[in-house]
């Protein structure tokens, strides 16, 4: 891991991702000299003679259209799709209006009836559910593995397999995937891959760099940072994101807003400053529940108990803000206690937002209504979360109140 701004691990002539993160895709107004990007509300734009709808030369990306028609981009949208661009060093990005809509751009534009999908069998609940229940109605072939056995990914890929989609690491089970591996037998056998990087951010990982056909973000999360908006985002070439916006950025149509892109934008300023505190934080939290008597097993990529420690050394540049832990006794009645009694950390659903947010997950459950492992593939899911897994998503807050505000809760009833 890399982590210390160390000038080597930047592309000669690049700015740093730091950098980046302030400056990338943004111009000053070219009317008012405005250094602050502004929101464009226009839904439609005036033609100019000469350009765009009025020449005759095909145009591959409609992003490369002066601005028309806002659920295709807009000026404040297309500043936050080039700083993804940017942050992920990819051509292109698209926004959408959350990270589903991404996935599910994603889905729609490279899958049609008769193809086949290998999908993650652990990762966001909403894409899974997507993956195998809904796709199928539209006679999508999908097969679920765990991507961490390269074997299995191999043996899972057929003539008609299209794309490989993953979530480094996974949502909820904070399990990595060899990207690399993975892009590397999937173009072999002719498939693109897509890697959902919510959890890592662009601060913790660069999929595209590792060999990623498609980056996906939900940047409701760590990207936007404060729980205040939606988006989503795919990042690749120019050629594949033009796919993805000609056929699900306009006829699924689920534009992201100028006023949300605005938001987002304000949350990326400060990414890598709050991802490197969420990491530091995260580090010594997971430290503290590890040697916690109340807890089992803490997962988090950080700790050198994570099982895929020399993956994460070779493709994180931070450990990032998520943690996985389990406790001795029974879980569901501490989830009960810790939802009453915790009183820094909030105790709900989602992830990345600027206060630290916990949720109890119980496996069978996670099974029945979302994931329908058996066999090994259970065994694997088993061998990272047990019966059930806290997931623990770093804020801001001071590593000392969130530790003192978990302890008090953990502790057994006397
Ligand atoms: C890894 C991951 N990807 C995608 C999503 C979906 O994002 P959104 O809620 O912005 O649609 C989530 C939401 O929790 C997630 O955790």
């Amino acid at each position: 891991m890399d982590n210390t701004g160390d000038p080597s691990a930047v592309r000669p002539g690049a700015l740093r991702p730091e950098t980046l993160c302030v400056h990338a895709g943004l111009e000053a107004d070219p009317v008012t000299g405005a250094i602050a990007p502004n929101i464009s509300t226009s839904v439609n734009n005036v033609l100019i003679p000469g350009e765009g709808a009025f020449s005759a030369d095909g145009v591959a990306d409609l992003a490369d259209l002066p601005f028309l028609y806002a659920r295709w981009t807009n000026p404040t949208v297309r500043q936050l799709e080039k700083r993804m661009a940017a942050l992920e060093g990819t051509e292109e990005a698209l926004a959408s209006a959350t990270g589903l809509a991404a996935i599910a751009g994603v889905f729609f534009t490279f899958l049609k009836a008769g193809d086949h999908l290998v999908v993650s069998d652990v990762c966001y609940a909403g894409a899974a559910e997507l993956a195998r229940r809904i796709l199928p109605d539209y006679g999508i072939e999908v097969t679920a593995v765990n991507m961490a056995r390269i074997e299995d990914v191999e043996a899972a890929i057929r003539p008609n397999t299209r794309l490989v989609h993953l979530e480094s690491p996974c949502n909820p089970i904070v399990r990595l995937t060899d990207i690399a591996a993975v892009a590397a037998l999937a173009h072999r056998r002719g498939a693109l891959v897509s890697v959902d990087s919510t959890f890592a951010t662009p601060a913790g990982s660069q999929p595209a760099r590792l060999g990623a056909d498609l980056v996906i973000h939900s940047l409701t999360k760590f990207i936007n940072g404060h729980g205040d908006a939606l988006g989503g985002a795919v990042c690749g070439s120019k050629e594949l994101v033009a796919k993805v916006r000609s056929r699900a950025g306009v006829y699924l149509g689920a534009t992201l807003s100028a006023q949300n892109a605005w938001l987002i934008m304000r949350g990326i300023d400060t990414l890598h400053a709050r991802m490197r505190m969420i990491s530091d934080t995260a580090m010594k939290l997971s430290t503290f529940l590890e040697g916690h008597e109340a807890v089992d097993r803490v997962i988090y990529p950080g700790l050198s108990s994570h099982p895929q420690r020399d993956l994460v050394e070779a493709q994180m540049t931070l450990p990032g803000g998520m943690i996985a832990f389990r406790l001795k006794g029974d879980m569901q009645d501490a989830a009960r206690r810790m939802a009453g009694r915790l009183k820094v950390v909030h105790y709900a659903f989602s992830l990345g937002h600027q206060r630290s947010i916990v949720v109890y997950l119980d496996t069978q459950e996670m099974m029945d209504s979302t994931f329908h492992l058996e066999g090994r593939q259970l065994e694997d899911y088993r061998a990272f979360a047990g019966d059930g897994i806290f997931r623990l998503s770093v804020g801001l807050e001071a590593a000392e109140d969130l530790m003192a505000d978990l302890d008090q809760a953990l502790v057994m009833p006397g």
